[in-house]
């Protein structure tokens, strides 16, 4: 049942990510290559390939989704979760830091990655679990230049 669940969620994810346009999806359904030319402009680093379904299993199933999608309650002031409101980061967090209201910030694109993604596996290092790369090169592999080809700035 739970697989099930995963199944659907990544065939979402794979229509929207056709109709959003900011990434490119490889031939199998799982994996995106996250590349936000129209936030970065001219990317210094190659882009990052991400397994959306390899995490959700991973992280919980249903479970999981909190631990990386969030929008901003305005009233509280606060970070919550809201089932069907998982969109991309980039609809949200720009190529800046950004002063909230309250006082706190919103991380810029590159930072709410880093946070979310870097946090996480160091994390699990250092408690010795199974753990994603958190070194610069083990994620923007210079040989995935060529999932981008054509779509380079030069
Ligand atoms: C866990 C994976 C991960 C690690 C480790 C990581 N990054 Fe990133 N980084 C990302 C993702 C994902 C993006 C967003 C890329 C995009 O949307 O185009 C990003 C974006 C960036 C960007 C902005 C886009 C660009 O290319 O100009 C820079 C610069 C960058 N990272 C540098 C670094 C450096 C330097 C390190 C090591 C200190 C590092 N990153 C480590 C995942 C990672
Ligand atoms: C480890 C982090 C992580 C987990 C766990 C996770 N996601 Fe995602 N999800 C992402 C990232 C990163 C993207 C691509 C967004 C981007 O590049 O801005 C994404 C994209 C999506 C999209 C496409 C959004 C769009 O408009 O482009 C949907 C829908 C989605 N996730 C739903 C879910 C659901 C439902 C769960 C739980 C079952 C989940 N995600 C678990 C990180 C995660
Ligand atoms: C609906 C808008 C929205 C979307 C979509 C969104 N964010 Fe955020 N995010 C925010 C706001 C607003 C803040 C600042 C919250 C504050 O100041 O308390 C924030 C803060 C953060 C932070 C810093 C706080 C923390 O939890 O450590 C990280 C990291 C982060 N976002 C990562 C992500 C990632 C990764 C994605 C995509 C998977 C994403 N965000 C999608 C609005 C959004
Ligand atoms: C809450 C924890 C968590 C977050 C957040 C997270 N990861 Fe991971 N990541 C993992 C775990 C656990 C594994 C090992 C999973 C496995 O190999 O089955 C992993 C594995 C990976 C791997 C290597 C295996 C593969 O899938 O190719 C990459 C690359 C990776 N993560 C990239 C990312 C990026 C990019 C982000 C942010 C968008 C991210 N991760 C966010 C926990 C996390």
């Amino acid at each position: 049942m739970a697989k099930q669940g995963a199944k659907i969620v990544v065939g979402l994810c794979v229509l929207g990510l056709l109709l959003v346009g900011g990434y490119v999806v490889l031939a199998q359904d799982d994996v995106m290559v996250i590349f936000h030319k129209e936030v970065f402009k001219r990317p210094e680093r190659p882009p990052v390939v991400f397994t959306h379904e390899k995490h959700v299993e991973a992280l919980g199933g249903d479970k999981s989704c909190a631990k990386c999608h969030h929008v901003y309650d305005e009233d509280k002031h606060e970070l919550v979760y809201e089932e069907g409101e998982e969109t991309g980061c980039a609809d949200c967090h720009g190529f800046k830091d950004e002063k909230m209201a309250d006082g706190s910030i919103k991380p810029s694109l590159m930072n709410a990655y880093h946070i979310n993604c870097v946090k996480c596996h160091r994390a699990l290092a250092k408690v010795h679990k199974e753990t994603g790369p958190y070194t610069c090169g083990e994620c923007h592999k210079k040989g995935n230049w060529k999932l981008v080809e054509g779509e380079r700035s030069e």
